[in-house]
């Protein structure tokens, strides 16, 4: 099965009443290792490259300063990664981008491959939002890609936004959203946050979801509830870093069981992107620990220098840089760089394994409608015709 719109995914995730996983890549790798840990459990996969993981994989490791032309780059690299390790796959694959930041950064994703993107107007007054996510709407759904939207500020730092407080979304506003722009999906704010640092015992405002999908229903509006900032930080993974000399502090995550509560009340995407990254650099920090002689590897090395120096860090982005050949293309030159590349397949494979199973998409690939773009577009002339 090639790639595939969002739209299907989403509408079996509102039919059989599951989650659906979104899992952040930053490399070759991690592409590789979220596609394998899918068709393992005979899942339906998201994957995702943020805004500014374009940028990365497009060569810049001072990614926050990413160019319009470095993420071009890194879509085409993430594009391609994700073509070849899916091109055989008997799993239906989506390639989303996260947190779109405006309307040329959608376009380059879906120039690179992309089939479903984010644009993330939610720092924007709320017509201003309505008419970026239409605009870029239109554009998708003209070429079979699927489009989410943003409403409502998450506390902590989104890509380019910072808010202290969460704005939990207003249901009325979030419907209006849905009818004005066509969106198939909508990230909301209902007490996630993203990071590691989420607060202690959070308890989600699941009325919020509950509102929108009753209100959505009613209309006879599609539309696909999503959940941001939903990693479950587990602590075992944080006790093992810092047991390996890092220093991560405050760190809480959303518990499985509001999660599993939040798709009860009709969350159908869940994003994953911080515990994958714990994952990944505990099992670098490992890997220096068990074997000291790699320390000093002319290619390696060099990561155990940062992991040392950025001891409260858990971004492996942070620590990648001397390996950016393999990070971009996926090319492993040494053994030593192949034990890197263990460790990110490991990482990743570990923490999406677990919320697969635990979000309930396990084996229910096969229940996935195949729709090639062209015949999404197709449809999408339909769907959106009173727009
Ligand atoms: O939602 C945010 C994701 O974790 C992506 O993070 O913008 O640092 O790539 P990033
Ligand atoms: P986490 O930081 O909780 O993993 O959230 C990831 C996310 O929302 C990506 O869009
Ligand atoms: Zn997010």
């Amino acid at each position: 099965m090639s790639l595939v719109p969002l739209r299907p995914l989403m509408e079996a995730s509102m039919k059989y009443g599951y989650g659906q996983g979104g899992f952040n890549v930053n490399a070759v790798a991690q592409a590789k290792a979220v596609i394998e840990v899918h068709e393992m459990f005979r899942s339906p996969a998201i994957l995702q490259g943020a805004d500014l993981a374009n940028g990365f994989m497009g060569g810049r490791t001072d990614f926050m300063n990413a160019t319009l032309e470095d993420k071009k780059i890194g879509a085409k690299n993430i594009g391609n990664a994700v073509k070849k390790y899916g091109v055989d796959s008997e799993i239906p694959i989506v390639l989303h981008l996260d947190h779109g930041r405006d309307f040329d950064s959608c376009v380059a994703a879906i120039e690179g491959g992309y089939t479903s993107v984010m644009i993330d107007g939610s720092s924007l007054p709320f017509k201003e939002n309505i008419e970026l996510t239409r605009e870029v709407v239109k554009y998708a759904h003209a070429r079979g890609v699927s489009v989410e939207g943003e409403l409502g500020v998450l506390a902590g730092v989104e890509d380019h936004v910072f808010s202290a407080n969460s704005t939990y979304t207003n249901p009325l506003d979030a419907v209006e959203f849905f009818q004005k722009t066509g969106v198939d999906a909508l990230a909301i704010s209902y007490g996630t946050m993203h990071g590691a640092s989420k607060g202690k015992n959070v308890k989600l405002r699941k009325e919020i979801a509950v509102a929108i999908r009753e209100c959505l229903n009613h209309l006879g509006i599609f539309g696909a509830l999503v959940s941001h900032g939903s990693s479950t930080v587990p602590q075992y993974i944080v006790d093992e870093i810092n047991g390996l000399g890092g220093c991560l502090s405050d760190t809480y995550g959303i518990s499985i069981e509001e999660l599993q509560g939040a798709i009860g009340a009709g969350i159908n995407k869940i994003n994953v992107d911080t515990d994958i990254r714990l994952a990944v650099t505990r099992n670098m920090k490992e890997l220096f620990a068990k074997y000291p002689e790699k320390r000093t590897s002319a290619s390696i090395g060099g990561i155990y220098e940062l992991l040392e120096t950025k001891k409260t860090a858990f971004d492996p982005r942070v620590f990648l840089p001397p390996i950016m050949d393999t990070v971009m293309y996926g090319n492993i030159p040494d053994e030593d760089v192949a034990a890197i590349v263990d460790c990110v397949e490991r990482g990743a494979k570990e923490v999406v394994g677990t919320l697969i199973v635990k979000f309930g998409s396990y084996g229910k690939a096969p229940l996935i409608e195949t729709v090639t773009l062209d015949e999404m577009a197709e449809r999408y002339k339909e769907i959106d015709k009173n727009l």
